[in-house]
């Protein structure tokens, strides 16, 4: 929980708005208890950078059978180098490692690091409307 937390208090407003989609000035015990969840169902990378302590990045999966919904974020300070492209692909191999064979994400609003960063993941990839935010899926199925 103090991984997630610390990593939150690098986020600036605009960052955790992408990322919670709407304003999102704390996070609760209970976001906190679900963020940090690790278990059979819930995967979990952090990332960092250099001697650094402080996580740089989270990239989060939750199964559902052979569907993976997933979501990432990146410290302002270290956005644009690569973090957020690092965890996906780590994150897409081990879906794929562990059976998943396709991928969920939600962008909400004009995300263009996150709309990059999801095409990259694969050839196959499916952009559905939910009322303001756009639902990502992609197949695992070809790398
Ligand atoms: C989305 C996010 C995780 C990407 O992480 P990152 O470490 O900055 O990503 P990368 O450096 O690997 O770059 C990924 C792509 O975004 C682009 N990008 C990165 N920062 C950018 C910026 N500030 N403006 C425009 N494009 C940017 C990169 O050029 C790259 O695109 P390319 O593949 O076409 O070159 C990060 O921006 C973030 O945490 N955003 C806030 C939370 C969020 O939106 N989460 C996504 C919900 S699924």
């Amino acid at each position: 929980m103090e991984t997630v937390a610390a990593l939150f208090s690098r986020l600036g407003s605009v960052s955790r708005a992408r990322r919670f989609c709407g304003a999102k000035p704390r996070l609760s015990d209970a976001d906190l208890a679900l963020l940090a969840r690790v278990d059979e169902t819930h995967h979990v990378l952090v990332a960092y950078v250099g001697d650094d302590p402080a996580p740089a990045g989270i990239a989060r999966l939750v199964r559902d059978g052979l569907t993976g919904e997933i979501a990432f974020e990146v410290a302002d300070g270290l956005q644009g180098r690569g973090i957020g492209s690092v965890l996906a692909h780590e994150l897409a191999t081990d879906a794929r490692a562990a059976g998943i064979t396709r991928l969920v994400a939600t962008v909400c609003g004009d995300n263009r690091p996150a709309v990059s960063l999801l095409r990259r993941l694969t050839r196959s990839l499916e952009v559905r409307w939910r009322g303001g935010e756009r639902e990502f899926v992609l197949s695992l199925a070809e790398p």
